[in-house]
């Protein structure tokens, strides 16, 4: 069955702050009503394509049409900070290659970050929340939770995970901070300057002096045998220390909030622990907190109805896909008895989230035992009172004052 052409109404400005930290912003109600595929408009006055259907996405991430090179000339950029980057010509890691050079480095890395894997890191991981929490414990009450917990959990397993000194995290936690949403394309640039520097350093300090972690494997392995080179694992090195303690971090503060202001849910949760993995991938879809992937078109492509043309940008709005209520019925409300699995919270394709098993294991282990531990637990100050993350980053909680 051939669908009908997609209603392109006035393009929205994309991306816009949320209304309420755990819904897409009111003002993409037109993409919800243009899906599967709308128009929208760029900071920089450019219009660019909307994916908002789910099957549409999957298709189009699934796409070698659509490619993830920032440095393609017509790449579009969602923000003034991150053109800036390209226009110095850098290149990204994974997430900003295609294949088949982003295949190369992906293989690398997946046996680090397998199933497997994550789940032989759960003791690790839970005596970590352990001990983070036994902190707050000792500290408060009241805490504010993401200096607390939320940042330091996955920030702690990153570092073990790569062989990053923690002891350097208030260096890197900040950069990555400036990096995803410093105020000025210049501060942007100079975080990742910092960032690479960084890297430059521990890693020459590694090849003198071996350690242990996924850095030091990669140096033995593949630099050694010339696979890689030192610039291309710097690179590697900062997407992944950023993409693993930025994103969990804003999901385990986001989902707290959330969980907490849905006191019946909650309740239900408290009594039967064994839903926390059900509840983690509702809450994956739910708050799509990495709302907004970027490709470019390489090829006329054709998808429902419409032509998307060769040099045309194309924006996945996650958190509008993740409630396309043709496969998720009611899906503002937060149940966790449906099927979730289906969501794009971790993208789709060749570029889905290296580190999902990581993600999936370390925010079950935290949710849980943060409630277990807390049984009083309650926000500190007024929900509406409290700050969130602005609509062009990873959308999370700025901070989050609990008591208990
Ligand atoms: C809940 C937490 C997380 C969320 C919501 C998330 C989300 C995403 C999304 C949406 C993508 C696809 C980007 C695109 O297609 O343009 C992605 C890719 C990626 N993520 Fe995650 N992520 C999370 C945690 C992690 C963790 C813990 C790591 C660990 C290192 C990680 C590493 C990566 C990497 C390396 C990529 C690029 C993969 C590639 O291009 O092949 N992520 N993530």
């Amino acid at each position: 069955m051939t669908k009908p052409a997609p209603t392109v109404s006035e393009p929205v400005a994309f991306p816009q702050d949320r209304t309420c930290p755990y819904h897409p912003p009111t003002a993409y109600d037109p993409l919800r009503e243009g899906r599967p595929l709308t128009r929208v408009t760029l900071y920089d006055g450019r219009d660019v394509w909307v994916v908002t259907g789910l099957t549409e996405a999957r298709a189009l991430l699934a796409d070698p049409r659509l490619s993830s090179d920032r440095t393609h000339p017509h790449f579009p950029m969602i923000t003034e900070r991150f053109a800036a980057i390209r226009e110095r010509d850098r290149r990204i890691a994974l997430v900003g290659r295609d294949d088949p050079e982003h295949h190369s480095e992906r293989r690398m890395l997946v046996p680090s970050f397998t199933l497997k894997r994550a789940t032989a890191l759960r003791p690790q991981i839970q005596e970590t929340v352990d001990r983070l929490l036994d902190a707050m414990e000792a500290a408060g009450p009241p805490a504010e939770l993401v200096g607390a917990f939320a940042l330091p959990v996955p920030s702690m397993v990153i570092c073990s995970l790569l062989g990053v000194p923690y002891a350097d995290h208030e260096f890197f936690e900040e950069q990555s901070r400036r990096l995803l949403r410093g105020p000025t394309a210049a501060d942007t640039q100079d975080a990742r300057d910092r960032l690479e520097a960084y890297f430059g350093d521990l890693i020459d300090r590694k090849r003198a002096e071996p350690g242990e972690g996924l850095l030091d494997e990669l140096i033995q392995e593949q630099l050694h045998d010339g696979a890689l080179d030192r610039d291309e694992l710097i690179s590697l090195a900062v997407i992944l220390l950023v993409a693993g303690h930025e994103t969990t971090a804003n999901m385990i503060s986001l989902g707290t909030f959330t969980l907490l202001r849905h006191p019946e849910q909650l309740a239900e949760l408290r009594t039967d622990p064994s839903l926390m993995s059900a509840a983690v991938e509702e809450l994956l879809r739910f708050l799509s907190i990495a709302d907004g992937l970027v490709r470019v078109a390489t090829e006329d492509i054709e998808i429902a109805g419409t032509t998307i043309r060769a040099g045309e940008g194309v924006l996945f709005s996650t958190s509008v896909i993740n409630r396309d209520t043709a496969v998720f019925p009611e899906p503002d409300t937060l149940d966790w008895h449906r099927s979730a699995r289906h969501h794009v919270a971790f993208g789709f394709g060749v570029h889905q989230c290296l580190g999902q098993n990581l993600a999936r294991t370390e925010l079950e282990i935290a949710l849980r035992s943060l409630f277990a531990r807390l049984p009083g637990l309650r926000l500190a100050a007024p929900a509406d009172e409290i700050p969130f993350k602005p609509g062009d980053t990873i959308q999370g909680m700025l901070e989050l004052p609990v008591t208990w």
